[in-house]
């Protein structure tokens, strides 16, 4: 089987070539962050634009690259949402298009469910396992039984982790999309735990997340520091903020580790994905945790845990060889929860409805 993937949910087009051998034999992807940049944020108009005028090309390089021909293609799979609804309906109309033209059938993708699955992909992992997804749009623990087989342990009641990388990076002038820039200056800190921030949730029942405080906190610091802040103590803060994270996200994992392993003794893998996975600090500090408790630690490659169409390929793959597919009717969801019987956790951002 080879499944073509689409990615255009958020500010990366993307497309891939993966077989069920799991190999990756082509994986492109063109980053908007220069489109971006001069808004310190994704626009979703200029988002949606950018992947009409390149997805063609990238679908084009992405074959060529593998060495196969479209009549070559088992499937097209695309991401479905969640995601800037503009930016979806590029995507899912293009694989409609070439999946009809074919002759074979079409994936609508949960984008969620590719950074979930990407560990089969990259590491070959059996089910059950404990999922960290933490990514621009979600921070979120589950425990993943199978292929659309997924019971959430926590979310974050406000911000996404990776937005609040992003929301820092901008007051400490790292520019955007500043989760990477962030923690390349951290990397330069003399003293790491120099600047006291709170550990939102730390020690609270629960797996459930809170980082707009820690953000707040960031800025009330600043507001105590010379103007133009000083290399030092940029540095400095950033590691202190990413220390943070990095300490709340690890206590909380800890908590669903207990939880999943009472739900499902089979349950000893522990899977870090998403963008905010390819912070090495991160990565360093859950293989800890891991350990501790005797738990093999699965964290996919950095280019596989940002967006890219491979995961999107692979997902496809997987609902493929269960035998599902989509129609052509498939209406792209701008919000699409993994686990749809998980109550709402409270909190702002929660109660307008964001997933
Ligand atoms: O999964 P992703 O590529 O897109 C979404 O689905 O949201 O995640 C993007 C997020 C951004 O917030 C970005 O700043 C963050 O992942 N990110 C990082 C790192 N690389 C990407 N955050 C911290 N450290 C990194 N190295
Ligand atoms: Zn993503």
């Amino acid at each position: 089987m080879i499944v073509l993937g689409i990615e255009t949910s958020c500010d990366e087009t993307a497309a891939a070539i993966v077989t069920g051998e799991r190999n990756i034999l082509s994986n492109v992807v063109l980053s908007q962050i220069a489109d971006h940049e001069p808004y310190g944020g994704v626009v979703p108009e200029i988002a949606a634009r950018a992947h009409l005028d390149h997805l063609d090309r990238l679908i084009a390089e992405s074959l060529v690259q593998a060495g196969v021909g479209l009549g070559a293609i088992s499937a097209v799979a695309a991401t479905g949402g969640p995601g800037l609804i503009g930016g979806v309906i590029v995507g899912v109309m293009t694989a409609k298009a070439i999946a009809l033209a074919c002759g074979v059938p079409f994936l609508a993708v949960n984008h969620l469910e590719g950074h979930a699955l990407t560990a089969r992909l990259s590491d070959g992992i059996g089910f059950p396992f404990l999922l960290l997804l933490v990514s621009g749009g979600h921070c979120q623990l589950l425990l993943v039984a199978g292929v659309g087989r997924y019971r959430r342990l926590g979310t974050t009641i406000d911000d996404a982790v990776g937005e609040a990388f992003d929301k820092v990076a901008k007051l400490l002038g790292l520019g955007y999309p500043g989760g990477p820039q962030l923690e390349q200056a951290a990397l330069a800190a003399i003293s790491p735990r120099r600047f006291e921030l709170p550990r939102p949730m730390l020690g609270r029942p629960g797996c459930d997340f809170s980082f707009s405080g820690l953000k707040t906190a960031v800025r009330r610091c600043l507001a105590g520091l010379p103007q133009p802040l000083p290399e030092a103590d940029a540095v400095d803060l950033a590691a202190s903020f990413q220390t943070a994270v990095a300490d709340v996200l690890v206590e909380r994992t800890g908590r669903a580790i207990a939880l999943a392993a009472a739900a499902d003794p089979d349950c000893r893998t522990l899977v870090v994905a998403g963008g905010v996975a390819a912070n090495r600090y991160l990565r360093t500090r859950l293989a800890g945790l891991a350990d501790q408790t005797g738990w093999r630690f699965v964290a996919p490659p950095l280019g596989l845990c940002t967006d890219n169409g491979a995961m999107i390929a692979w997902a496809g793959l997987e609902r493929l060889r269960l035998g599902q597919s989509d129609g052509l009717d498939f209406a792209p969801r701008p919000r699409w929860p993994l686990d749809p019987t998980a109550h709402h956790a409270g909190g702002v951002k929660a109660a307008k409805g964001k997933t």
